[in-house]
């Protein structure tokens, strides 16, 4: 069983939307894959409500009232949708327990002041385990002044951006049906799963 873990404090940043298209990615792939969903507004089981048994299935169960983080080890994947302002000794106990973290991040001064203070307790955390922890830019193209800004804001923390995302209704769309941009017809959105190739190259699947 691998585990990633997708987080940031701030709501909004798109978390919910990484969690359950990375879900559908791994079931399209064959793997058995479970989605631990920790927010106690639970978008992510009603996402997977919606998705129809015909899709590549994908599991899942409530996880926010555990003490500690306990994944369930007969999944290939397990992929952990964290609450918005997870901190303290939640956030140490649930960095040990997955082998990944992905942090979104909206290249806004808003959404890069909400992060700062996560961001620099995830980098005293991880000491001695680089290579845990990635960011993918939300909504931003590459090559433009909000990615320069997003750039530099990341250079104080020294963890790497993984992937750029665009900003398009396709997500809203496919999670409107319980679904993702991996689920066919995959090619309606190529230029999207194009661009989580790095993302899941760095995870490893
Ligand atoms: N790349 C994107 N392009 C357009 N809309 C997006 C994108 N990513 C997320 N959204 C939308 O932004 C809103 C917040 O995203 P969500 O994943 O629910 O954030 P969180 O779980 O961090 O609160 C949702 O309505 C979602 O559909
Ligand atoms: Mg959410």
């Amino acid at each position: 069983m691998r585990a990633v873990m997708v987080a940031n404090p701030k709501g909004g940043a798109g978390k919910t939307t990484l969690a359950t298209n990375l879900s559908g990615y791994f079931a399209n792939q064959g793997k058995k894959t479970t989605l631990c969903d920790l927010d106690r507004q639970q978008s992510a089981l009603r996402w997977m409500a919606f998705r129809e048994p015909a899709l590549p299935p994908v599991t899942g169960y409530f996880a926010g009232n555990q003490i500690v983080l306990n994944l369930p080890k007969e999944a290939d994947w397990v992929v952990v949708d964290a609450p918005a302002g997870l901190q303290g000794y939640k956030l140490t106990d649930y960095l040990r327990v997955v082998d990944k973290v992905v942090v979104p991040l909206v290249p806004s001064v808003f959404d890069m002041a909400a992060t700062e203070d996560f961001l620099n307790s995830i980098r005293s955390e991880m000491r001695g385990s680089r290579g845990k922890v990635g960011i993918v830019a939300m909504r931003v193209d590459p090559r433009t002044k909000a990615a320069g800004m997003l750039e530099e804001f990341l250079k104080h923390f020294d963890i790497p951006i993984v992937a750029y995302l665009r900003n398009t209704q396709n997500y809203v769309n496919v999670a409107a049906g319980g679904q993702t941009v991996f689920d066919p017809p995959r090619a309606k959105h190529r230029r999207d799963v194009e661009q989580w190739a790095p993302l899941l190259e760095w995870l490893g699947g």
